[in-house]
C-alpha cells in the first residue's frame, strides 16, 4: 500500500526562470530574455530586443548557472529522487539553425547531470520549456514555420546522444496546450496573448510533429529513454447541475484532451476537426503526417495543476483569477491564492483518474504547488505553514488516488522547489520555494539560500515515502 517504491519525488524548474547567466558561454538570445519583469498589477512587456533602461528577469535569474552545486546539494539534503529542470535551447544551439551545437553549454548540463547523479538524483528533463532561440522567432516566425521541426530534431539528436546515460525521463514541450493563449512564451510567435486561431494551432500541429518524431528518435538512440508530453492540466466544474453548463464544462474539458488525444493516441480527435470546420481553420499537413503521429506518440503524460475552473451561464458572475489558461469565476466552496488562483486537492484526484481513464498511460504531476509572499520572522526563520498545508493536501489526494482507485503515478516534483522567477508576472515574490532565494521584485538581493520551514517537513515526506505527512 502506499506510495510504489521507487517514486519521484522532487521538484521542478524551468531554465530561464533559475539560470541567469543569459549571454555566458556563448548562449544566445531566447524568446525568454525580452519579457520585461511584471507585477499583479502590471503585465509583462514584450519588447523583441533587449532595451536599455528594463528589467528582464531571466538574465540574472536566481544565478542557478553559477549555483548549481550548493542547489543540487540543497535538493539532495531534502532527500529529492529526481529534479526536474529544462534545457535552455539557445545554449546548445545560440541561433537556433546552426549546425554545429555549442559544446560550452553542453559541458553545462553534463555537470549539472553528473552533480545530481552523484546523489542519486534523476535528472528529469523538458526539452523546451517556454523559450526558443529568438533569432528562430524573429526570423522563421518561431513555431509557425515548419522549419522549426528540423532544428528542434536536430537539438534533440544532440541532447539525446550526448545525455542518453545520464537522463532517462524527458518531456518533448512545457505545457503544450499553452500554444494558443500565450504563443510567444510557447511557441516564440506573436505576442504574449492569442487570438486562438489559426496561426497558433498550426504552430501546434508542427510541435506535435515534432514530438512524435523525437520519440521515434530517442527509441533508436536509447530504447531506455521515456519520452513524455507535458500539458497544463486542471478539471472544469459546472456551477450548477444545469446541463448546459455541464456541456460547457465539457467542451472546456475537450480543448484540453484535444492535445492530449493527440499525443497519446496518436491522431487529431473528431470534436476538433469539426471545430476546425467549423471556424474555417485548416491545418497544412504534409503527406506522412498521420503516420508520424500514430509512431509518435509518448511514453508518460507529464501534467501541471495548481487550481481548478468554474464555468457558468450566469452574465456578470465575479471573475477568478487566472493564471496561463485558466479563466472561469469563483468557487464558493474553495479558498484562492494571493495570486486568485483556486486551490483544489480533491481536483487532483479526480484528473488524475480521468487522465488514466483516458489514456491509460503512467501519469507523472511534474508541477504542483503555491505561490505566496513570504515573510521572514526576526530570528531569519521563513514559516510557511500555507505551503506546507497546499503540498500536504494535494499528495494526500495523489495518495488516495494511487490507493483506493490504482492510479499509476509515477512522480511529484513541486514545482518551484526553490524560489524563482514566475512566469505570469516575472516576479520573484511570488514564491514557490522550499528554498528561499534573497532576491526582490526589482532585482534586488544577495541571491543567499535559506531553508524555510518547508523544508524540513517535505524532507520527512520523502523519507517515510509519502506516510508522514
Ligand atoms: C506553469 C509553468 O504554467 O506554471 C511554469 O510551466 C510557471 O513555468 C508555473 O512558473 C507557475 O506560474 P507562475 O505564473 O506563478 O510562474
Amino acid at each position: 500500500m502506499g506510495f510504489p517504491e521507487h517514486f519521484l519525488w522532487g521538484g521542478a524548474t524551468a531554465a530561464n526562470q533559475i539560470e541567469g547567466a543569459y549571454l555566458t558561454d556563448g548562449k544566445g538570445l531566447s524568446t525568454a530574455d525580452v519579457v520585461t519583469s511584471g507585477s499583479r498589477s502590471v503585465p509583462r512587456e514584450l519588447t523583441y530586443t533587449v532595451q536599455e533602461g528594463k528589467q528582464y528577469p531571466s538574465h540574472e535569474a536566481i544565478d542557478f548557472y553559477h549555483r548549481y552545486k550548493e542547489d543540487i546539494a540543497l535538493f539532495a539534503e531534502m532527500g529529492f529522487k529526481c529534479f526536474r529542470l529544462s534545457i535552455n535551447w539557445a545554449r546548445i544551439y545560440p541561433r537556433g539553425d546552426e549546425e554545429i551545437p555549442n559544446e560550452a553549454g553542453l559541458a553545462f548540463y553534463e555537470h549539472v547531470f553528473d552533480e545530481c547523479l552523484k546523489y542519486g538524483i534523476e535528472p528529469v528533463v523538458t526539452i523546451s520549456h517556454y523559450e526558443t532561440p529568438l533569432h528562430l522567432a524573429l526570423e522563421y516566425g518561431g513555431w509557425s514555420n515548419r522549419k522549426l521541426i528540423e532544428f528542434y530534431e536536430r537539438y534533440c539528436a544532440t541532447l539525446f546522444k550526448r545525455y542518453h546515460n545520464k537522463v532517462k525521463y524527458w518531456m518533448t514541450f512545457n505545457e503544450i496546450n499553452v500554444i494558443c493563449f500565450h504563443p510567444w512564451y510557447a511557441g516564440g510567435i506573436g505576442d504574449l496573448r492569442a487570438k486562438d486561431g489559426q496561426e497558433e494551432y498550426q504552430a501546434a500541429h508542427h510541435q506535435f510533429i515534432a514530438s512524435a518524431k523525437v520519440v521515434q528518435l530517442a527509441r533508436s538512440i536509447n530504447p531506455q529513454m521515456q519520452i513524455g508530453m507535458m500539458i497544463a492540466y486542471s478539471p472544469v466544474y459546472a456551477e450548477t447541475c444545469n446541463p448546459v453548463e455541464v456541456q460547457m464544462a465539457a467542451e472546456a474539458m475537450q480543448r484540453r484532451h484535444f492535445y492530449l488525444d493527440v499525443q497519446c493516441r496518436g491522431q487529431y480527435p473528431s470534436f476538433k476537426l469539426k471545430e476546425f470546420e467549423r471556424k474555417g481553420i485548416s491545418i497544412r499537413m504534409e503527406p506522412g503526417d498521420e503516420q508520424i503521429l500514430k509512431d509518435g506518440t509518448v511514453d508518460f503524460i507529464g501534467f501541471s495543476y495548481y487550481a481548478s475552473t468554474v464555468v457558468t451561464t450566469r452574465q456578470n458572475a465575479e471573475a477568478s483569477g487566472g493564471n496561463m489558461i485558466r479563466g472561469g469565476v469563483k468557487n464558493p466552496y474553495l479558498k484562492a491564492s494571493e495570486w486568485g488562483w483556486q486551490m483544489d486537492p480533491v481536483g487532483l484526484r479526480l484528473i488524475l483518474n480521468s487522465l488514466y481513464d483516458r489514456y491509460q498511460l503512467p501519469l507523472f504531476v511534474v508541477e504542483n504547488g503555491l505561490g505566496a509572499t513570504d515573510t521572514i520572522e526576526a530570528d531569519g526563520s521563513i514559516q510557511d505553514d500555507y505551503r506546507i498545508e497546499y503540498i500536504k493536501e494535494h499528495i494526500g489526494e495523489m495518495k488516495k488516488a494511487i490507493e483506493i482507485d490504482g492510479v499509476e503515478v509515477i512522480g511529484y516534483t513541486s514545482w518551484g522547489c526553490i524560489d524563482l522567477v514566475s512566469v505570469g508576472t516575472g516576479e520573484m515574490e511570488k514564491r514557490y520555494g522550499f528554498i528561499h532565494v534573497d532576491k526582490d521584485n526589482n532585482g534586488n538581493g544577495t541571491l543567499t539560500r535559506t531553508r524555510k520551514k518547508s523544508f524540513e517537513w517535505y524532507k520527512q515526506v520523502i523519507s517515510s515515502n509519502g506516510e508522514v505527512l
